[in-house]
């Protein structure tokens, strides 16, 4: 891999903001650029400093691809919009369940998505705008994971040898592309952002499409969706890297009311991590588990089995898919 990694120990916040700045700002020169902003750590990271070195030749959108978590595209644009990002809302919802109508196999879901995203969606909004570049947010560990062919991140580009002003029209700049996660905050503090933005649980580009085992329809979407409320309600009070719900493919037979049900299985997963590199799974009181069983069974409908996941990564890896 051709791309020299900057550890935290050598990072230097402040230097690399005004470096990254001179440099965004110089290639972009007289155009203007687009910036895909998904709420992540990474993206928000990377929507400041291009913001900061760009000012209005920024343009910055949201997409609600139908795979979010509850009340995110509002939550996003107004976080934003307090430290004076502009953001536009794209509604592709219908675009992206398209997509993945019919697809089961992991990574041919992160395909489906990925090309929604990039050729469709973005392809548009850059040739709408006349921007010549799009920016996102891609780190160090996403490269690596996909150079090593464990899973296709979903916005792994060049690396993949794909040309992008080729393929979609557009250059695309990835200003922490040297950087893991710990760096990425490390510059997001620098930045000015608030601590509960650049210390946010990572999420996956694929969003909840990460954590549907199966097809990835609205109603089974809405279903990891409600899961996840209950997961991040119960485990943001404790200091772990990742939590999440998933949905399995398999059902399983319950029983309410005295009836049987056969009903749907959700994983809960958390972890321990510093990098996403390696994790391990959070020994997470009894008490706590048993909370989160007892209100998903209740409050997410079908759902007559909640089980934890106690595999570190690896052999594990941190999302399900
Ligand atoms: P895995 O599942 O590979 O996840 O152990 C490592 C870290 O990366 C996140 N992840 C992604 N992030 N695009 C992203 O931007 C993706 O396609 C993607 N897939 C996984 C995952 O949430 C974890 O923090």
């Amino acid at each position: 891999m051709s791309i020299q990694e900057i550890s935290l120990n050598d990072l230097n916040p402040t230097e690399f903001i005004e470096a990254q700045c001179r440099l965004i700002s110089k290639q972009v020169g007289k155009s203007k650029a687009v910036n895909a902003l998904s709420g992540g750590v990474d993206s928000s990271v990377t929507t400041l400093l291009a913001h900061r070195a760009l000012e209005d030749r920024l343009l910055t959108y949201f997409i609600d691809n139908g795979l979010m978590r509850e009340g995110e595209p509002e939550f996003v644009v107004s976080g934003m919009k307090q430290l004076g990002v502009q953001v536009e809302l794209v509604d592709a919802r219908q675009e992206f369940f398209s997509a993945l109508k019919g697809k089961t196999d992991p990574e041919e879901k992160r395909q489906a998505i990925t090309d929604t995203f990039y050729k469709n969606v973005f392809g548009r909004l850059v040739k709408e705008s006349g921007a010549a570049y799009l920016l996102q947010g891609t780190i160090y560990t996403d490269v690596e994971e996909t150079v090593a062919g464990i899973k296709r991140q979903h916005n792994i580009l060049a690396q993949l040898g794909i040309d992008t002003k080729a393929a979609y029209g557009y250059t695309v700049i990835e200003p922490l592309i040297r950087l893991r996660k710990s760096g990425v905050r490390a510059i997001g503090k620098a930045l000015g952002m608030p601590k509960d933005m650049y210390h946010r649980v990572p999420f996956p580009g694929p969003a909840l499409g990460a954590r549907v085992i199966g097809e990835a329809t609205p109603k089974r979407i809405a279903l990891v969706r409600k899961a996840t409320v209950v997961v991040e309600d119960v485990l943001s009070a404790i200091d772990a890297f990742q939590y999440m719900a998933i949905l399995h493919e398999d059902r399983v037979t319950g029983i309410r009311d005295g009836k049987r049900e056969y009903g749907f299985q959700i994983e809960i997963r958390c972890w321990d991590s510093r990098d996403a590199v390696t994790a391990s799974p959070t020994q997470i009181s009894f008490e706590l588990l048993r909370k989160m069983a007892d209100r998903i069974t209740s409050e997410v409908p079908g759902v007559v089995s909640v089980t934890y996941n106690i595999t570190p990564k690896p052999p594990s890896t941190i999302e399900a898919l």
